[in-house]
């Protein structure tokens, strides 16, 4: 039922909205800057909106854009209900709100309830208490091992590399799964919980459109904070709670359970969480119907180039959700990984992989999540050493070189940098001088270019109701190949990862991702047939 107050009375109240939504991930400070500053922001982005609505997205998701040193640029939350000056300020939120509203484009913000910034007033405030106070109860304090408590507390270590713990001067050490300057919360202690419900609030009574959590395998730590398997600190893979206690622990669905009973206060809105948790089974308990709507697959990122491996991680990711009624989600690049077109091999084979890939993911049941720069075919950046902000390079001693190659503001227009991102000298992190051909300017003029394609592929997607029917069919294909139909819907999806062309199955042909040949399905291709 529609509130009196609601905020958004432009957007028709289809509360299910989201069940077969396309939506785009705005990793706000690489989209567009409107300040000049070489940073992107909120006004930026609402400069844009209609761009995303060229485009045929339905929904944002906006990474956080709340106060924050950055030392993890912007994971590290100060304020959780307020906007850094770097973004703008809640006046430019509320404005970009209402707008992307008016576009039919909903808007959902991020959620960082794992942790705080180490400049957050409850972090300074435990600083200042003494050990075992109730300032320090809010996050994890620990005496350290070793007879002078010279040691960490366990052996974790933290995701960004090195020990996830750090020593303050009296001598006890503070928790931390990613950077020091990211303090683990204690979500036993009742202030956490409820400050998190007063955030949800905030931002419901802005109006957004729902959230996406943060580390939502985190959170809940076991007791006694038992050493892990040292084996399980592999980075970049899904956790197993059998030998990680770090994560995916049991309590983390009290709070799961508290999120979706607050959104739920508000019709029509949504939560989806990050689960990178290894077996199926127990990433379903996450998108319980008393949990969140929806829970973030990683397998497709995860999966190589090739028939067999995406056909697996398909059938693995419906087999996890759909028993629960769920929908599947499907994600090939986001802001934390290699993007796709350069995983795939990079220059135009990655380019034309990508596209099949695209065609693959949109066919699908249920949700999409696409990055944005990846409907630009945008590949990862070599960047050199001094431009690296990351704090995975900086805490792994320089080795692993982390995220920033995704992470290079996108190319609008023009020859050269800045490419429109902003009227400013610089960008926040360089970007290559060859994008030219890549910019959204000379791609929208261009019929043949990824661009144009994303639009007819979205716009074909929207045109066949979401390509409907829930369940998907295989058909027997090619060795290197696969093709699937959507039972209830007319519509077949075939690739081809083998080295060579193979025949088309039976049908006319909607949309290729790329040059056909004859009556055959070329490599590194895929189709849409009716
Ligand atoms: C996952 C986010 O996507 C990533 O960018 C961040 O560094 C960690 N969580 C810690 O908040
Ligand atoms: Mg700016």
């Amino acid at each position: 039922m529609r509130r009196s107050s609601d905020p958004r009375p432009e957007i028709a109240d289809e509360s299910a909205w989201w069940r077969d939504a396309v939506f785009y991930q705005v990793y706000v400070r690489s989209f567009a800057d409107s300040d000049s500053d070489g940073v992107g922001d909120l006004d930026g982005v609402r400069s844009r909106l209609g761009y995303l609505e060229l485009l045929g997205v339905d929904a944002l998701w906006l990474t956080p854009f709340y106060p924050s040193p950055m030392a993890d640029h912007g994971y590290d939350v100060a304020d959780p209900r307020d906007v850094d000056p770097l973004f703008g300020d809640l006046a430019a939120f509320d404005r970009l709100v209402a707008q992307a509203h008016e576009h039919d484009i909903r808007v959902t913000v991020d959620l960082v309830p794992n942790h705080t910034s180490d400049r957050h007033e409850w972090f300074r405030a435990a600083l200042r208490s003494a050990p075992g106070s109730h300032e320090r109860e809010r996050y994890f304090f620990r005496d350290g091992r070793g007879h002078a408590g010279e040691q960490p507390p366990n052996n974790w270590t933290s995701v960004f590399g090195g020990p996830a713990w750090t020593r303050v001067p009296d001598g006890q050490w503070y928790l931390h799964l990613f950077a020091p300057e990211q303090p683990d919360l204690n979500w036993e202690h009742p202030d956490v919980p409820a400050d998190l419900a007063r955030t949800l609030r905030f931002w419901l009574d802005r109006g957004v459109d729902g959230f996406r959590v943060d580390v939502a395998h985190g959170m809940a730590k076991p007791r006694g904070l038992p050493d892990m398997d040292p084996r399980a600190a592999v980075p970049g893979v899904l956790h197993d709670n059998a030998v990680d206690p770090r994560f995916d622990n049991d309590a983390v669905h009290e709070v799961h359970r508290m999120i979706r009973k607050v959104v739920d206060e508000y019709p029509g809105r949504m939560a989806i969480g990050e689960v990178w948790v290894k077996e199926d089974e127990r990433f379903a308990r996450y998108v319980r119907p008393d949990e969140l709507h929806l829970g973030f697959n990683f397998r497709l990122v995860q999966a190589p180039f090739d028939a067999d491996a995406v056909r697996a991680a398909v059938e693995h990711s419906l087999a996890a959700v759909q028993p629960h009624g769920t929908p599947p989600t499907w994600t090939l690049s986001n802001h934390d990984v290699t993007r796709h077109v350069t995983r795939y091999g990079g220059g135009s084979l990655g380019v034309r992989r990508a596209r099949a890939m695209a065609l693959v993911q949109l066919a699908l049941p249920g949700v999409v999540y696409l990055y944005n720069g990846e409907e630009l075919g945008l590949p990862n950046v070599e960047l050199p050493d001094w431009a690296l902000q990351d704090p995975t390079w900086l805490r792994s001693g320089r080795t692993e070189r982390g995220r920033d190659g995704c992470r290079v503001p996108l190319p609008w227009e023009g020859d050269a940098p800045p490419f429109g991102f902003t009227a400013g000298a610089g960008t926040w992190l360089p970007q290559p001088g060859d994008w030219a051909g890549l910019t959204v300017e000379s791609q929208l003029e261009d019929p043949g270019s990824v661009l144009s394609f994303y639009r007819q592929a979205l716009e074909l997607r929207r045109s066949h109701g979401a390509i409907s029917g829930d369940e998907v069919e295989w058909y027997g294909a090619p060795a290197g190949c696969f093709a699937f139909r959507r039972k209830g819907g007319g519509l077949i999806c075939a690739l081809n990862t083998s080295g060579g062309p193979v025949p088309l199955p039976p049908g006319e042909v909607l949309l290729s991702s790329g040059p056909m040949d004859d009556n055959r399905l070329p490599p590194d291709t895929a189709v849409w047939l009716v």
